[in-house]
This record gives structure tokens, C-alpha cells and sequence, in this order.
């Protein structure tokens, strides 16, 4: 007998329910939603609500709400959540301190719970607790990987389509690097319907656009208080969605760089193909000299994050 898919959430926030309701009206497979005792209850709720729901829209899995890692044994993807989000006036690097201890804790239980998993880790600053997944699991860089990339590219994506007036579904956007202010739009890439962009948009706009992308997180922050949670959700939907059915979609994400791009020992967002065996494949492009600076300083700013957490 086939059995369906486990999915575990570590964290059952903002972000954690949205990825719970997501899975489960895709059918991606059974939903486990883990977060801390203290939110046992939290976790729980959100679960029979969702179940509920699911009797209303006709999907079938079970969800089920938990504070216990042996509810999580076995999962074949683990969404990473857990951590606090930011604040207005917080950088997602003022986070490190408090999420790193949190994300350390999370990568020992999913080492002994769930060591077949792949395992995204959306929890900020990102690039650097993935890395912190990656180096306390022991997992291959194939089943570690961080959402950044698909957030920011469909933000990008996006700004582009309401300049240009067209469907954001005829835009390609990508945007690499690190997930911080550095992150690094690639206009020479971006295209509407296959014609690049720079040649429908001024380059005052065209950076205009690439501020406002860079900031994306920021503004959503500053208007509701807390950060994103439906984009960033659906972000790790689409790459868990990838893996589970094999789709070798290509997809902005960070990756543990193993000297693609020139870089090594560092995540950072690259497009890479995902597929049943996780990251496949990273792709290399060819960027512009500007472009390659961008990802210079970015690498730099990574560095400096893990770096840091070395020492906490
Ligand atoms: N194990 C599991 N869950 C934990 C742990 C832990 N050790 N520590 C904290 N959590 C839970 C919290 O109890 C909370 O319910 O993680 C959840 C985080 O949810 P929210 O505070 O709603 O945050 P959310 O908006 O979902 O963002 C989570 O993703 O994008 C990033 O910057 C964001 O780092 C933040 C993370």
C-alpha cells in the first residue's frame, strides 16, 4: 500500500499556519504542526480548525497539532519556522542571537526524528541558520536548503508586472545572494514574455524596483508590525512541492555553495533544480561585472552572519 507523505512544521506561527493550510489543500501529504509546550495549544487549534476545513473543501490529510518530536519521526519534508520574527526597526540580522539558539535545538531533533527529511529552513536570518541546519544535522547540502530566493523573485516579479501593466504569471524574476539588503535582483535575467525587461523599463525605474524589492520584507514589516507570512509560505510550498512530485523545477534558493560562483562553505541564494532528490543541481549563470559585485558584498554580509554565529 502506497502511504501518503509526512510533512513536518516546526513552528505553528504566522508562517507555520499558513504552511499547514497550503499543504493540506494541495494534498501534499499527512501535516504534522510542532511548536514548543507553551504553545502546545496554539499548534493544536490550528490544527482541528484546519481539519475542520477540510471537511468544508473536500481535501483528505491528516493534521494533526503537537509539542512532541516523536509526532514528527519519520517526516519527509521539515518546513522550519520556529524563531521569533521581526519587529519594526529590526534587521533579520538582529534576530541571530535569539534564533540561533532556537535553530540548534530544532536541527538536533530532526537529526535523531526525521534523518531522511529534506529540510527547508525559512526561520531569519536565513542564510545563516540554514547553515547552522546544515552543520548540526550532518545532512547532505541536498537536503538542506533555505527559502529566500522564490520570496524575493516573486516579490521582484511582481513590482515588475505593475510597472509594466502585464500578468505577474508572463514575468521571469530572479533575484540571488544572501536574503538580506544585499540580495541581488538580476536584471540582466528578468523578462516579460521572454524580452528583457531593461529594454521596456528605464533604469530610474528598473532601481526604483530593485530598492523596493530589496526592502520587500521591510515594508510588509512596517505596515502590519510582524513579518510576511503568506508569500513566505507559499515560497517553501512551491520547492516542498518540487521534491515531493519530482518536478526538477529550477528555483532560486539558498544552497550550500561548493565552489559554484567561486564561493565555498556559505549559503547563498543561487537558482538550482529540485527535484526527488532534493537540491539536484546548481545552475551556474553568467552574471554581469555589477551583478558579480552585488554578489561580492553579498557573500561578504553572509560571511560576516556566520562568522558571528561561530562565536554564539
Ligand atoms: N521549536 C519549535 N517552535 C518554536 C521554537 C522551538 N524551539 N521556538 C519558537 N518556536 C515557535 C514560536 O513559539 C512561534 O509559534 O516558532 C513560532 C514562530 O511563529 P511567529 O512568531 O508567528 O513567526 P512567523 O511570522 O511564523 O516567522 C517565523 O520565519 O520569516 C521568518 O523572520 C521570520 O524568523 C521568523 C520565522
Amino acid at each position: 500500500m502506497p502511504k501518503r507523505k509526512k510533512i513536518a512544521l516546526i513552528g505553528a506561527g504566522n508562517i507555520g499556519g499558513e504552511l499547514a493550510a497550503l499543504c493540506a489543500r494541495k494534498e501534499l501529504g499527512d501535516v504534522v504542526l510542532f511548536d514548543i509546550a507553551d504553545k502546545e495549544g496554539l499548534a493544536k487549534g490550528k490544527a482541528l480548525d484546519l481539519e475542520q476545513n477540510g471537511a468544508l473543501l473536500g481535501y483528505d490529510c491528516s493534521i494533526k497539532g503537537t509539542s512532541s518530536w516523536d509526532d514528527c519521526a519519520g517526516a519527509d519534508v521539515v518546513i522550519v519556522t520556529a524563531g521569533v520574527p521581526r519587529k519594526p526597526g529590526m534587521s533579520r540580522d538582529d534576530l541571530l542571537t535569539i534564533n540561533l539558539k532556537i535553530i540548534r535545538n530544532v536541527a538536533e531533533n530532526i537529526k535523531a526524528k526525521c534523518p531522511d527529511a529534506l529540510v527547508i529552513v525559512i526561520s531569519n536570518p536565513l542564510d545563516a541558520m540554514v547553515y547552522e541546519m546544515k552543520k548540526v544535522t550532518g545532512f547532505p547540502r541536498a537536503r538542506v536548503v533555505g527559502m529566500a530566493g522564490a520570496l524575493d523573485s516573486a516579490r521582484f516579479g511582481l513590482f515588475l508586472a505593475h510597472e509594466l501593466g502585464c500578468s505577474v504569471k508572463d514575468v521571469r524574476a530572479m533575484v540571488l545572494g544572501g536574503h538580506g539588503d544585499t540580495m541581488v535582483p538580476v536584471t540582466s535575467y528578468c523578462t516579460v514574455y521572454g524580452v528583457p525587461v531593461k529594454t521596456k523599463i528605464s533604469k530610474e525605474r528598473l532601481d526604483a524596483i530593485v530598492a523596493r524589492t530589496r526592502d520587500g520584507g521591510g515594508e510588509i514589516v512596517k505596515l502590519m508590525g510582524t513579518s510576511a507570512y503568506y508569500a513566505p509560505a507559499s515560497g517553501a510550498v512551491v520547492m516542498a512541492e518540487a521534491f515531493l512530485h519530482d518536478q526538477k523545477r529550477i528555483l532560486p534558493c539558498a544552497v550550500f555553495l561548493d565552489g559554484e560562483y567561486g564561493y565555498k562553505d556559505l549559503y547563498m541564494g543561487v537558482p538550482a533544480v529540485i527535484g526527488g532528490e532534493g537540491i539536484e543541481k546548481v545552475l551556474e549563470i553568467e552574471l554581469t561585472t555589477e551583478e558579480k559585485a552585488m554578489l561580492e558584498k553579498s557573500a561578504a554580509a553572509v560571511r560576516e552572519l556566520i562568522e558571528a554565529s561561530k562565536k554564539l
